[in-house]
């Protein structure tokens, strides 16, 4: 097998060859899903970013499409950067992008239209030359990017955010149109928080409060709250709150004060960067999409010719706690399920690995539930972890760790000896007056190869355990794990790289390392198939 292909995904988003980044400007127009990227068109390291274009009937099958944006004019002679797409009355859909005019790395505000709306692949956008529409003025110019889908407001008029930074302070740039062309900049920004850096990516939309149906950014109110999301340049991690944004003032607050806390949200608690939504209008649903990177060095990367993926599209919602967000591969991806196994009422006793057999192994979507008696035998949860981050935890309380209730999960992209595998895993705690669930995928032991980055990543599950359970799902596809738990409560995206658990030889299995006795109650595994990938 060529080198090239050894590690290539089966069914997430990549193009043939190179390097990508950000997902820019998604969105449903006349029946078409379209899906812009950061892609570099002449190698596998980030450089000479243009906005590539695929376009979709189903999110899952793609038809690659000339870059749509690329630098051309003086307004984006050095960089077409991240940005938007709004559907504007009358059906016209318009892309706002970052571009770069200098050498110094300025950044301004751009849009592009269709040449042609009756193309159905709006393949060919124009740039006219009232471009730019904003310039950095009274921002820092460097720190001033990736404009976001607009909404309107009551008073006539559209409102965007522009990623940020004053000094440390990172910031939701607030701007104003009547007519989408003359922009001001509101006094204050619509949130802002110290010592986060630079926020790229800002995102920010309505969840409903009664349903799990999405709804479009211009929905300001009613029964429903809003989410601020924002990746963190300076740690390469993304987190969001549920808040209440107040459309008099233009301001946005969160909930809780979780924001600079160990318990801030995140969609993702893997590898997954620069997301970013849109309010799909065919199925009512808001779709996330989010960018994971190689976990290789970049020197791999050049020699395998490609670097990134796109995170399997979900769709996102608010979660029945009403305290975060809840999220769920789209469920066009089960039309690529192919070969299916089940099993049922397998008892997994302290120490047990059990194999499930039948299916591609290496390409593999897994739903399970597992079940146990009580929770007795939970370990006890020291007071000191209070300050210790899930992934710090993960490292230290590892799958091989014995303990009570847990772990116990799946180990996929195994070797047949075990010499490769990579956890996906719950462990129970018994804290003061409650109990704390901790999920993991380690990739500590993924691959045999020195030199890669293997961390161990994990984030906390806020789930009722009164029925004693705790499903998960993971889309294995060789070297992505995409794992899903409590129904998309956390989730978690590694890279791996195995060298002995590669397509035939990859294993799936479930394990229990606690020394209560875990049942697989229900567990349904299917090889997945290959859609068309651009
Ligand atoms: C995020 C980001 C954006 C920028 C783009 C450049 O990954 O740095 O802020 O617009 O990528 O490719």
């Amino acid at each position: 097998v060529e080198l090239n292909h050894l590690h290539r995904t089966g069914f997430h988003f990549q193009p043939k060859r190179h390097w990508i980044n950000d997902p820019n400007g998604p969105m449903y127009y006349n029946g078409i899903y379209h899906f812009f990227y950061q892609y570099n068109p002449k190698g596998a390291v980030w450089g000479n970013i243009v906005w590539a274009h695929s376009v979709s009937t189903d999110l899952i099958n793609w038809k690659p499409l000339p870059p749509a944006i690329y630098p051309s004019k003086p307004f984006d002679q050095y960089g077409t950067w991240s940005g938007s797409a709004t559907i504007l009355p009358g059906n016209k859909p318009i892309i706002l992008y970052t571009g770069i005019i200098d050498e110094n790395n300025t950044q301004v505000q751009n849009y592009a239209i269709p040449a042609n709306y009756s193309d159905p692949y709006l393949q060919k956008w124009i740039k006219p030359n009232n471009n730019p529409l904003v310039f950095p003025v009274g921002v820092n110019k460097t720190a001033f990017r990736d404009p976001t889908t607009a909404w309107f407001g009551k008073d006539g008029h559209w409102r965007i955010l522009v990623g940020g930074r004053r000094k440390h302070r990172g910031m939701a740039h607030l701007y104003r149109s009547r007519d989408f062309m003359k922009w001001t900049k509101a006094q204050h920004p619509l949130h802002s928080s110290a010592m986060t850096g630079m926020w790229e990516c800002p995102d920010f939309y309505p969840v409903s409060l009664d349903s799990e149906n999405g709804l479009e950014v211009s929905v300001i109110e009613g029964n429903i709250k809003h989410v601020l999301k924002v990746s963190l340049d300076e740690t390469r991690y993304e987190y969001y709150t549920i808040g209440k944004y107040f459309t008099k003032i233009d301001k946005y607050v969160p909930d809780n004060t979780s924001i600079d806390s160990w318990a801030r949200l995140r969609y993702d608690y893997g590898n997954f960067y620069a997301s970013k939504t849109f309010f799909d209008y065919g199925k009512n649903r808001r779709i996330l999409w989010g960018w994971a990177n190689e976990s290789d060095t970049s020197i791999e990367d050049v020699k395998k010719g490609w670097a990134g993926i796109q995170t399997i599209p979900r769709k996102v919602w608010l979660d029945k706690s009403k305290k975060q967000l809840a999220q769920w591969p789209v469920e066009e991806l089960e039309t690529l399920r192919r070969r299916k196994v089940h099993l049922s009422n397998q008892k997994l006793n302290l120490g047990d690995h059990v194999e499930i057999k039948g299916i591609t192994a290496a390409q593999a979507d897994v739903e399970v539930t597992f079940s146990f008696p009580s929770l007795d035998k939970a370990e006890a949860f020291d007071p000191s972890w209070v300050n210790m981050d899930a992934q710090e935890l993960c490292k230290h309380k590892g799958s091989t760790v014995q303990g009570g209730v847990g772990p116990f999960g799946l180990l996929t992209l195994a070797s047949q000896q075990l010499e490769e595998y990579t956890p996906v895993f719950f462990r129970v705690f018994k804290a003061k007056d409650n109990h704390v669930v901790l999920m993991c995928s380690d990739a500590t032991s993924s691959s045999l190869k020195k030199k890669l980055y293997k961390p161990s990543f994990a984030g906390f599950v806020n789930v009722d355990l009164a029925e004693n359970k705790l499903s998960l799902r993971s889309l294995i596809d060789n070297s992505v794990v995409e794992s899903f738990g409590a129904g998309g409560k956390t989730c978690i995206t590694s890279r791996v790289y195995p060298t002995l658990a590669v397509f035939k030889d990859a294993h799936l299995y479930v394990f229990n390392n606690g020394t209560e006795t875990v049942t697989v109650e229900n567990l349904d595994a299917w090889s997945m198939n290959y859609p068309l990938m651009n």
